[in-house]
């Protein structure tokens, strides 16, 4: 059982470079908190801390009630999977789950009954006795998380361990790490790049760049409500479409204005008259009638993506990226109108980048 508390930690390396600044974050026990952003953003540092494998430079980090910060790594109840597994090439599959657990003489039967455990829950029961070269590069992924799983510690720590895996196993990893999750009572703290495993796996998404936490919350909360231009950009594939505009009150109502483009915008946004940004996400737009169209463009591309298709749209001098039906009949160069769900938009302030939603 372990909360995990930073309180103002600050990570500063000996070559003066401040790799997490003034972190502040809660993390309860038991939870699947993911930890997502770009390289170089902080976010194995952070870990690390965790871990007890970096040192903290400022503030504290809390296990429960207890102070961490001088505690040395092996007193800390906690395992870790890396993105590259390194497997002890010479020893079995079961030898190389053991090897944690022969270190801390953990009696006989009681290593056979984790190890064959954790074999189990990770379907490699029938390769105990091969080597690391005789097995997949994902089995091989597994087998490094059963080595930090018989451990049973109340911290899991994984950074980028799918990272090596071709997509379609990457996906089939993520459903056994959410099993794992599900059956083992310890506290999940996982590293990604990766947007899509982060909205997959996690209970609540911490959203990191330049060291900083951009906004924490669950993966509807991030997805849908992002609190800055960066999260909404940094979520969604294809990306979210970033229009250029003004806001203008119109009949009492908020629009956003952009040639000749107005689009009505819904009571959760606030602001007067000010440069703003319109997010639109691809799967967030309806074909149209003419009539009944809100946004008018023209197609300049049209892309067949298996159950859908993209189109590149040319809207006021913008291209927008959509994702509409495969049966929707297009042509290169002629118009098209499309509806809009007013719920689904996204309006930010230009200059400061911030979400105009009004706090719920
Ligand atoms: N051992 C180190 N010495 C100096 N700078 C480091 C060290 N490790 C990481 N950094 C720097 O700290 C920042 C954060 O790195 P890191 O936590 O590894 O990011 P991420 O895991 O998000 O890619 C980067 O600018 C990186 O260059
Ligand atoms: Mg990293």
């Amino acid at each position: 059982m372990a909360r995990i508390r930073f309180q103002s930690v600050t990570k500063r390396y000996a070559n003066g470079a401040t790799a997490v600044a003034g972190l502040d974050l809660d993390i309860a026990d038991q939870e699947f908190l993911v930890l997502l952003g770009p390289s170089g953003c902080g976010k194995s540092t952070t870990l690390n801390m965790i871990a007890g494998l970096e040192e903290i430079s400022e503030g504290a980090l809390l296990f429960d009630d207890r102070t961490m910060n001088n505690v040395p790594a092996h007193r800390r109840d906690v395992a870790m999977v890396f993105q590259s597994y390194a497997l002890y090439p010479h020893k079995s599959v079961f030898e190389n789950i053991a090897f944690g657990l022969r270190m801390r003489r953990v009696p006989e039967p009681e290593l056979r009954r984790r190890v064959m455990d954790a074999a189990a829950k990770l379907e490699i029961a029938h390769l105990l006795e091969r080597r690391p070269s005789q097995l997949s590069g994902g089995q091989r992924q597994r087998v490094a998380l059963g080595r930090a799983m018989v451990r049973e510690p109340s911290v899991f720590l994984m950074d980028e361990p799918l990272s090596n895996l071709d997509a379609s196993l990457r996906i089939s990893m993520r459903a056994q790490i959410r099993h794992l999750h599900a059956q083992m009572h310890s506290t999940f703290v996982y590293v990604t790049h990766d947007q899509a495993e982060a909205l997959t796996l996690a209970d609540r998404i911490v959203v990191m760049r330049d060291g900083t936490i951009q906004q924490i919350g669950s993966p509807d909360d991030i997805y849908e409500r992002p609190a800055n231009l960066f999260v909404a950009s940094f979520l969604g594939s294809p990306a979210i479409n970033l229009l250029e505009g003004a806001l203008e009150t119109i009949g009492g109502t908020l629009c956003f204005r952009r040639g000749a483009l107005t689009v009505p915008l819904p009571a959760c946004f606030r602001g007067d008259a000010r440069e703003v940004v319109l997010g639109l996400r691809p799967e967030d737009v309806g074909p149209a009638t003419s009539e009944a169209a809100q946004i008018h463009g023209v197609v300049d591309t049209a892309m067949p993506a298996g159950s859908d298709q993209f189109l590149g749209v040319a809207v006021e001098g913008a291209m927008l990226f959509l994702r509409v039906p495969k049966d929707v009949r297009v042509r290169e160069g002629e118009p098209i109108g499309f509806g809009l769900t007013e719920s689904r938009l996204h309006l930010f302030d230009r200059t400061t980048g911030r979400s105009l939603r009004r706090a719920a």
